[in-house]
């Protein structure tokens, strides 16, 4: 039995069991954007309640936002990314197709692209004679920033241009100084925001790892800078500790220290937390030492004060930064690929995803043994509506044999199964399946809740 996990079957068990479909589908698809169902939404809802339980809701020095995704183009100017937000682009001249040429150079073996300058990349091209995958020559390299530009309001203009936002940090940097002033928090204090971001890339690609639209969910920490490197080191643990709650194994979750050549404009540190995906080691979150660089910024752009006034000392300051940001989409494809498993049981091959309980869409699946006997019926709806209030995220199903509605469930990573047979008319009994050993018991209903709960 070939057990290996691919991406070809963590996408086909997605689009099969109604967690993630392709963007646009009816007209053809549309690169980097990926659609959620019914499924997928609520394992994605299930992942942002548990993070942010975790950061905001069991924590007393963080302060949650949802800032607007457009904001105005000043932003963007004072943040840096208008002018620097940018992937270096090569063109093959012959089909015109355009690649990222840091990621064309690494493919050819040339190592640490990303840090080169356009012209180095140029220059690396030409005296290595790399061609375009197609074999064509190519380009020189150029500068394309990826954020997607609109206009607000009907007047157009250039003060009506606008951005869609490329990261969610920038919406809690310009709302710092509103929780400073109305909450007047101890440092160190930070700000968690979670929601959509936007980036215009070269080459969206291996489902959704690399896309157009993604969402973010962000933390920026507030603290003195002479406390970076212990807040670092904190915030780093945190991270790790995150992983295990979701059910990702720390030893699957890899440190990469990013060298200054490939780190963002704004960072004097930063580690990625990378993941063996399918298609290879990649970065699944980033943890980065932001400085005071973007309050400084907002602070000349827009005139306004961004210090900080120690309440003890009375010191007054620009707070420095420590940034855990994780993307949605890449650990949703982190934990489904650490959850998918292949075994035999019952003598058939099946497939199944060891989710985590807290993160599971489904907590717990109700069966009555035939769905042509209305006792039977009856009694499974009477459980389940009990398992409604008192556990959560419960589904029924009537249909097909027992062990296909136990393979069904299996296949959307469900704990237990819950099943109604004759006995239980008797004596208010039911059988508990575990998804990953198979292993049933016989529970009385008076129990069932706590137990499932437990
Ligand atoms: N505020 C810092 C920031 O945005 P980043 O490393 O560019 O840093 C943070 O992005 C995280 O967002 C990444 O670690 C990744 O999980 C996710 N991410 C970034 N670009 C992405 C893309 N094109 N598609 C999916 N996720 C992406």
């Amino acid at each position: 039995m070939d057990t290996e996990v691919t991406m070809e079957k963590i996408v086909s068990l997605c689009k099969r069991r109604g967690f993630i479909f392709p963007g646009s589908e009816l007209y053809g698809g549309i690169a980097g954007m990926w659609d959620y169902g019914p499924l997928g939404v609520d394992l994605k809802n299930n992942i942002r309640d548990l993070w942010w339980r975790t950061f905001v809701h069991e924590r007393d020095d963080i302060y949650g936002l949802d800032s607007a995704i457009l904001m105005r183009k000043n932003v963007w100017e004072a943040s840096g990314h208008v002018g620097g937000f940018v992937d270096p682009i090569v063109e093959d001249m012959v089909t015109k197709k355009r690649y990222r040429a840091d990621s064309l150079l690494e493919d050819n073996g040339v190592e640490n692209a990303d840090g080169m300058s356009a012209d180095e990349m140029t220059e690396c091209i030409k005296k290595k004679e790399i061609k375009s995958p197609e074999g064509n020559p190519l380009s020189d390299v150029r500068t394309f920033n990826l954020m997607f530009k609109t206009n607000v309001g009907a007047t157009g203009g250039e003060d009506s241009v606008s951005y869609l936002r490329p990261e969610t940090a920038q919406g809690i940097f310009v709302n710092y100084k509103n929780i400073i002033d109305v909450f007047y928090p101890s440092i160190p204090f930070g700000v968690a925001q979670i929601g959509k971001a936007f980036r215009n890339e070269i080459s969206p690609r291996d489902f959704i790892f690399r896309l157009r639209e993604m969402e973010q969910m962000e933390i920026e920490y507030f603290i003195k800078e002479r406390e970076w490197e212990e807040s670092f080191e904190y915030w780093r643990k945190e991270v790790m500790g995150f992983y295990e709650k979701v059910g990702i194994p720390a030893h699957l979750i890899y440190e990469h220290e990013i060298p200054k050549e490939g780190r963002a404009h704004y960072s004097k540190r930063t580690i990625d937390f990378e993941f063996k995906y399918p298609f290879g080691q990649k970065e699944l979150s980033g943890l980065a030492y932001r400085t005071d660089y973007d309050l400084r910024k907002h602070q000349e752009h827009s005139g306004v004060s961004m210090e900080y006034t120690d309440k003890n000392t009375r010191d007054k300051f620009i707070p420095h930064v420590i940034e855990p940001s994780f993307g949605m989409e890449r650990l949703v494809l982190a934990i489904l690929t650490s959850a998918y498993r292949e075994d035999e049981m019952d003598g058939e091959i099946r497939s199944y995803l060891a989710l985590d309980t807290k993160i599971s869409p489904v907590r717990v699946a109700v069966f009555p043994l035939l769905k042509n006997k209305p006792e039977l019926v009856k009694k499974a709806g009477n459980v389940f509506s009990v398992l409604k209030k008192e556990v959560g995220r419960v589904r029924f199903d009537a249909h097909g044999n027992i062990g296909k509605r136990y393979r069904r469930q299996d296949e959307i990573g469900t704990p237990h199964c819950v099943t109604v047979d004759f006995d239980t008319l008797e004596d208010d009994t039911v059988t508990v399946r575990e998804r990953d050993s198979g292993e049933q018991q016989r529970v009385s209903l008076n129990e069932l809740p706590s137990l499932l709960v437990k």
